[in-house]
């Protein structure tokens, strides 16, 4: 049997699909077909008239945003019954993290380096978006981006290729369950591709300058993993990628993706991102447009409507082929097949789950619990003690939000479902504690403090301070980029302030992007940094501060010490002048008139060094972890081989934890350079106190394959370092060589 082959079964049903797609196709007018690829924007209030003409005539393909049950059943039912061929409606929707449960941002559940709790989340996200008929969600985002200005950061999965495919392959399989067409599965959407996330100055929609090596190497490995995990669309990014805009971008949608990748998925482009190419001064009007999108191969336009209006013209006129348009609209009803939407266009909801359901909750308690990352706990004063304390002071604008803890894109979650700090710790400590609840500022971008005699008085009287800071949703997300990455309004104000109290602080940290602590981090004993937790944040970030749970969070983006450091990331190239401890000073500390040449002349920042506040895969917990044995089943591969990395694992303190092991590598010299350092795998492991596991990791010379300087992706021969432990600054290390006379050419 070959086995690159899908079972006979999964043949079978492809080529079933493939002849019920050209039937149909056969049937349909040159209307219809420009049809398929129109995608409107729904209302809630019910179906409008143009719409209900536009289904009636067959020239509807898909609606997105809305949630009602009676509008879709609606649409649905003209679009099956009213229409001449009765084609089903892909519903599209925007479930980012969750429909009604909501699950951490993004970027949290990244911090949980957990692939299985991910998919589980998704799974959720899936079967509650289903009971209302949406069986397309625009998700996962796996924009890389090394960018905490950027908004969008927060829905994203980090600045790391390797995590953020990993992960985004988990959110694919947790929408589309193993069978797209079961009941409960809805269609997944790779977005946005390409290169959205390199947005320059972190100012959304803004150009991205990506030299194609690195784009191969780092922007574009996620989308081949979602591609490979079966992902069922891709959706076009907004953004200019070196002047030519990716919504009509031939080299991104042809040759990479349908010719090198053989994508055969439908593509979406972005909310009217193919009538932005005039705006982005690409194309001269939205017939240009039009042909730009099309030819590029955007299957079906978001809202805009330049192929209904065009695409007729440009295939008279003989600029796009019939032929073309007819790939184009196979894509789109092959997926409708797939989706078993012919047989089951209607939600139904009585097969689902309840929405917010006790499981549901738990599962996005769980991802809660591992995307807080313990970023620093002095003394432990983390976890608090329930025996040791009567009272805390609780601070913050976010000790007691229902809605701010959500975070971004959560169109359908209901602040409702969500329990907020306060309401968890007092559920968890009853009359035992003593909670002073103090706002302190209205919101977290307050200037001036509601009343802060009163704050103070409440932290002076408590035995600790649990602060709640960070950033409201709004402040991340798409178009809500930041120039300055601090804690906003009077925060750090307010932590200096109650720093003069000297009774123990903790920070809780809400936010949609990593922020730069360096101001206050010295004046607070523990940060847990909760990003926006979801609906499960206050009963999740209660068992930590209270030590129910041990935080097991990772950071999977770079945390800068000041905002001019960005970009900053662990998988940086050396240079040709490498900074180290020795070579960089500090401007303060700079003699008057000191030679130009006296200051190290390596790579850094006179005012910040070289180093972030805290490295990517960073994170503490309250037991402490140990690495030993590190042994390589040979220090020679060949350029197919695989060795074997085993290291132990040590749980060297007191409490039950769990620990990320990872593995990075270092390609000492290339084709092109290499990164410094590059996450190969990971493992998170449970252990008791003192339990010590061998962790084992088969390492593929094909892992270690990248695009050289002629676009080629390559394994090469070579000296390689090799590194095991628990964030990307682990200095356990080995060597190993793949041997070979040559560099092989390997498929993508
Ligand atoms: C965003 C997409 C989203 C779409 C539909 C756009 O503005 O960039 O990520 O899926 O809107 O809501």
């Amino acid at each position: 049997m070959n086995k690159n082959l899908p079972p006979a079964s999964a043949q079978l049903a492809s080529q079933m699909t493939k002849d019920r797609v050209e039937i149909l196709l056969a049937k349909m007018t040159l209307a219809e077909k420009i049809g398929q690829m129109a995608q409107a924007h729904g209302s809630e209030d019910g179906v409008s008239d143009d719409q209900r003409r536009a289904l009636e005539l067959g020239q509807l393909g898909s609606v997105l945003n809305i949630v009602s049950i009676d509008v879709i059943c609606e649409l649905q039912r003209i679009a099956l019954e009213d229409s001449r061929l009765g084609i089903p409606l892909l519903i599209g929707r925007d479930v980012i993290h969750g429909y009604k449960t909501i699950f951490p941002i993004p970027l949290g559940q990244a911090a949980s380096w957990n692939p299985e709790l991910i998919e589980q989340g998704a799974r959720v996200a899936a079967l509650e978006a289903a009971t209302v008929g949406v069986n397309w969600t625009f998700a996962p985002m796996i924009d890389i981006t090394r960018d905490p200005r950027w908004g969008r950061i927060a829905e994203s999965l980090g600045e790391d290729p390797y995590l953020c495919g990993e992960l985004g392959a988990a959110m694919v399989r947790g929408f589309q369950g193993k069978d797209l067409s079961a009941i409960g599965s809805i269609a997944a959407c790779a977005k946005h591709f390409a290169g959205y996330g390199a947005a320059e100055g972190g100012v959304d929609y803004n150009t991205a300058i990506i030299a194609e090596n690195e784009l191969r190497n780092v922007y574009l490995p996620p989308f081949k993993a979602a591609l490979d995990s079966g992902v069922a669309s891709f959706m076009t990014a907004f953004n200019d990628l070196n002047g030519v805009p990716a919504s009509g971008n031939e080299f991104l949608l042809k040759q990479i993706l349908r010719e090198e990748w053989c994508y055969q998925g439908m593509v979406v482009s972005d909310w009217e991102s193919i009538v932005q190419l005039t705006e982005h001064g690409f194309t001269a009007n939205d017939k240009e447009a039009a042909f730009e999108a099309a030819n590029a191969g955007i299957d079906m336009e978001m809202v805009s409507n330049t192929y209904s209006q065009h695409l007729e013209s440009l295939i008279i006129e003989g600029r796009i082929s019939l032929a073309q348009v007819d790939e184009m609209v196979k894509n789109i009803l092959r997926l409708k097949f797939r989706l078993g939407l012919f047989e089951n266009p209607y939600p139904q909801p009585d097969k689902l789950p309840a929405l917010v359901n006790h499981d549901h909750r738990q599962a996005a308690k769980k991802l809660a619990l591992e995307s807080v990352v313990l970023l620093k706990n002095s003394h432990q004063s983390l976890p608090l003690r329930l025996s040791a304390l009567s009272s805390i002071a609780l601070i913050g604008p976010l000790a007691d939000d229902a809605y701010e803890q959500l975070g971004t894109w959560i169109f359908d979650g209901d602040a409702d479902d969500s329990e907020t700090v306060l309401q968890a710790i007092n559920a968890f400590a009853g009359d035992s504690l003593t909670v002073n609840v103090d706002r302190a500022l209205e919101t977290t971008r307050s200037n001036t403090f509601i009343d802060i005699d009163r704050t103070m008085a409440a932290a002076q009287s408590s035995d600790a301070i649990v602060l709640c800071l960070g950033e409201e949703s709004i402040l991340s997300g798409e178009a809500h980029s930041r120039a300055d990455i601090s804690l906003p309004g009077a925060q750090e104000q307010l932590i200096h302030l109650l720093a003069k109290t000297a009774k123990p602080m903790i920070l809780i940290v809400m936010a949609g992007r990593p922020l730069t602590l360096e101001p206050i981090i010295d004046h607070v004993d523990a940060i847990l940094y909760a990003w926006h937790p979801g609906t499960m944040a206050g009963t999740a970030l209660t068992d930590l501060l209270f030590g129910e749970v041990s935080p097991s969070g990772k950071l999977p983006i770079t945390f800068p010490r000041m905002v001019g450091q960005v970009p900053i990331y662990y998988g940086k190239k050396n240079t040709g002048k490498p900074p180290s401890a020795e070579s960089v000073v500090h401007m303060n500390d700079i003699a008057p008139r000191a030679a130009q040449t006296s200051l190290g002349m390596s790579a850094f920042h006179l005012d910040a060094g070289f180093t972030p506040l805290f490295p990517f895969g960073f994170g503490l917990s309250y037991t402490s972890f140990t690495y030993e044995n590190l042994h390589l089943s040979s220090s020679t591969m060949n350029i197919d081989g695989v060795i074997t990395v085993t290291v132990d694992v040590i749980n060297c303190g007191e409490r039950e934890g769990q620990e990320v092991v990872q593995l990075y590598t270092r390609d000492l010299a290339a084709n092109v350079t290499r990164p410094v350092k590059e996450l190969k795998q990971f493992q998170k492991v449970h252990l008791s106190a003192g339990e010590r596991q061998q962790v084992k990791f088969l390492l593929k010379a094909s892992a270690l394959a990248f695009y050289d300087r002629k676009m080629n992706r390559i394994i090469e021969p070579g000296v390689f370092h090799l590194w095991t432990g628990g964030s990307s600054t682990a200095d356990l290390n080995a060597s190993f060589e793949i041997i070979g006379d040559k560099a092989v050419t390997v498929a993508p």
